[in-house]
């Protein structure tokens, strides 16, 4: 059984003093990829030079929207070229955080706008983070063009013939009429540990009427610990208790669920699913989004 953590933060400092010990648990919990995000020029920096480090981690670029006061289009020029460093395979977290009060809303819109036709312009995938701000989400990517013909026709459809707009929804904590709404327009969903706790409804949800081929899992380490280890520093093993819940949910083995959900990431950032990776190799995520290999992300047919 292999799995693929699509969104975690292993650069974070809480992990530093034993990132050799967790890439073992990595590595031994079956955990063959998974993307380290950035939130900022640093922290996206970091995740570049992780990629390189180790085998299994690729990486994401781009600016939090809390981080986006005071960018300048310097700043987004810098990120432009992490983008193209090696396996950098997204443009992410990027998005709406409308949570707290002091929110600099024209700020987070700007920047989520400039950084998703960065990621069209570089095609790359892009990871959304949106937060008490559907609407908003929804309107922006579309004005800009997330979802456009000239987009999805750049990149292999997804296995069912429908298009694949290269667009991750993190964490989605939204309804299930507006992940059929994104799965419409070409995107896909990523589910993280809340979808185990006892309050989870509408993620449950979600995962039970989401198709398949759209679903992604994610521990989105060092937070959101999945039960049954709320309370302690989330790590990415633990994606395995977010793909056990959701096989539970729809009734399948974890097997299923584990294999479904890694070829799904793979077709998301690009990746072959059994290309060989070496640290600091080629530029595998650009690379293959002109292979178009078909079988890319087909549901394995046994459903159990
Ligand atoms: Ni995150």
């Amino acid at each position: 059984m292999r799995l693929f953590d699509s969104h975690c933060h292993i650069s974070d400092g809480r992990y530093a003093d034993r990132i050799e010990e967790l890439a073992e648990e990595i590595r031994a919990a079956g955990v063959e990829r998974l993307v380290d995000i950035g939130t900022d020029l640093e922290s996206s920096e970091s995740c570049v030079r992780m990629a390189k480090r180790f085998d299994f981690c690729y990486a994401a670029v781009g600016f939090f929207p809390s981080e986006t006061t005071g960018l300048t289009e310097e700043d987004l020029e810098r990120l432009r070229q992490l983008s193209r460093e090696p396996r950098v395979v997204a443009i992410g977290e990027i998005g709406l955080d409308y949570h707290y009060d002091d929110t600099d809303k024209p700020s987070q819109q700007h920047w989520f706008r400039r950084q998703i036709e960065l990621a069209i312009e570089e095609d790359k995938t892009i990871i959304v983070h949106s937060r008490d701000a559907d609407d908003d989400t929804l309107r922006i990517l579309r004005e800009s063009g997330a979802f456009s013909k000239e987009r999805t026709g750049r990149f292999p459809p997804k296995p069912d013939g429908r298009p694949d707009a290269r667009v991750l929804l993190h964490c989605y904590s939204g309804s299930a009429e507006l992940a059929r709404t994104y799965e419409k327009l070409g995107a896909s969903i990523s589910l993280a540990g809340p979808v185990t706790f006892k309050n989870a409804r509408r993620s449950v949800e979600v995962a039970r009427t989401a198709d398949i081929r759209d679903l992604l899992v994610e521990t989105d380490a060092p937070y959101l610990t999945p039960v049954p280890f709320r309370g302690q520093l989330n790590k990415p093993p633990y994606v395995r208790y977010t793909a056990e819940k959701i096989a539970e949910i729809r009734g399948n083995s974890l097997e299923y669920i584990a294999e479904q959900t890694y070829l799904n990431a793979c077709r998301v950032f690009g990746l072959e699913p059994d290309g060989k990776t070496a640290p600091g190799g080629a530029q595998e995520g650009s690379a293959s989004c002109a292979s178009g290999a078909p079988e890319l992300g087909s549901p394995i047919t046994d459903e159990r």
